[in-house]
């Protein structure tokens, strides 16, 4: 494959950290937009994005573009493209289909057409018709339809990035792993001293890094990883798969991989149900060495020494009671913070913009990332 045009898509508010992972991993023409990021490259730039992105969602790769007006210049464009170039009569495919701003505004509507497209160009053909498997698809397609333009990409990344395989169990509110690592590449820690989360739930922030500090890539807990049905990534499922180079960039993430972190990361949590799955996923990630994870309440915490970072995801509460009760809480950690943990810099990460005021301190730097929906601040304290 030569240069070939790729889409990492991302939260909103995190397009930036992935445009960074981009350049590391060497993919060129890197620009952003509102959900995600171009870039270029060849087949490798694809497998590294996919082994490597600790932020994005997935991994798209664009095989066509054009203009539709309407449901039959859908249909006729779609069923245009070189489809045995990508599949087989005998490849499951799936149509993942969002529209806006266009004259074809249902999802579902616009998923249909290109299905028939698929489906008709190949019995036109063959005879035979490509089945559709909406649950493990062999070849998961993606359609984009913004002011009457369609982008039909192929996913190279299958599942959705945040996937990575380690979390099997979650408590309330989990954290998904890549909004979880967009918040570790947003805390400055330069992997010495501590990193803390003191209401670590299932330990996702600590675990991701963890990853990060040991130059872990993600990808690779998803190498053998079978949770949701399927291993790997999309692309290994294509029929340009190339296994040999595949094979290559991952034995050479293993070998990249530091045992020795020389910081310490510590979760605490006041639940023992939580302190029990945040270790049982510390141990799917293989980190166990790694990590510790303790029975502990954020009100008594007192860290070690006077360097390091205290990064942690406070319950918002949804409800008018939950909100009041919490409001103590932030208060309480708040004066923690303050007379307990000078020489730390805290990162709190919360969905209630109302509560963060509680916790009274001022903020050095504030960060607008999105939980699904909810529009949340990460804010940066220095403790003096
Ligand atoms: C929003 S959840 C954290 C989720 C976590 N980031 C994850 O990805 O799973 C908040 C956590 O704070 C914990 N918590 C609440 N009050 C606490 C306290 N006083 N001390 C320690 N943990 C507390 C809860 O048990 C819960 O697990």
């Amino acid at each position: 494959m030569t240069n070939t045009h790729f889409f990492a898509t991302a939260a909103k508010g995190t397009e930036s950290l992935v445009a960074r992972e981009l350049i590391a991993i060497g993919a060129r023409n890197i620009r952003t937009t509102v959900g995600g990021v171009h870039f270029e490259g060849e087949l490798e730039t694809l497998y590294r994005a996919n082994l490597w992105l600790q932020t994005a969602n997935r991994v798209l790769m664009p095989i066509a573009e054009f203009a539709c007006p309407n449901p039959q210049a859908l249909y006729e464009n779609v069923r245009n493209v070189r489809w045995r170039d990508w599949m087989t009569v005998d490849t499951t495919f799936a149509v993942d289909c969002n529209c806006r701003d266009s004259q074809i505004s249902h999802s579902h509507y616009a998923a249909l057409k290109i299905k028939d497209a698929i489906v008709d160009r190949f019995r036109d053909e063959m005879g035979r018709r490509p089945n559709v498997d909406r649950r493990q698809p062999m070849l998961p397609v993606n359609a984009h339809i913004a002011k009457d333009r369609c982008v039909l990409s192929l996913d190279a990344s299958g599942d959705r990035l945040h996937r990575r395989g380690y979390r099997r169990q979650a408590t309330d509110a989990p954290l998904r792993e890549t909004l979880a690592a967009a918040i570790v590449g947003l805390v400055e820690w330069d992997n010495e001293g501590m990193f803390i989360d003191p209401m670590c739930g299932s330990g996702t922030i600590v675990i991701e890094a963890t990853l990060k500090a040991m130059n872990h890539a993600p990808g690779l807990l998803r190498c053998g990883y079978d949770g949701s049905g399927q291993v790997g990534f999309g692309f290994q499922r294509w029929r340009n798969f190339d296994k040999k180079l595949w094979g290559r960039l991952t034995d050479e993430a293993r070998h990249g991989v530091r045992e020795r972190i020389p910081g310490r990361l510590l979760g605490y949590d006041i639940s023992r149900p939580a302190i029990h799955i945040a270790s049982e996923n510390a141990k799917l990630a293989g980190l166990e060495r790694h990590v510790r994870f303790m029975r502990g309440d954020a009100l008594k915490l007192s860290p070690r020494g006077n360097r390091g970072v205290i990064v942690c995801n406070l319950p918002y509460g949804e409800r008018t009671g939950e909100v009041e009760e919490l409001k103590s809480l932030y208060t309480g950690f708040g004066n923690v913070l303050k007379q307990r943990c000078a020489g730390y810099t805290a990162y709190l990460f919360t969905g209630n913009l109302k509560l963060a005021k509680w916790i009274g301190l001022r903020t050095a730097k504030r960060f607008t990332l999105y939980n699904g929906p909810i529009e949340c601040r990460l804010l940066k304290y220095e403790l003096f």
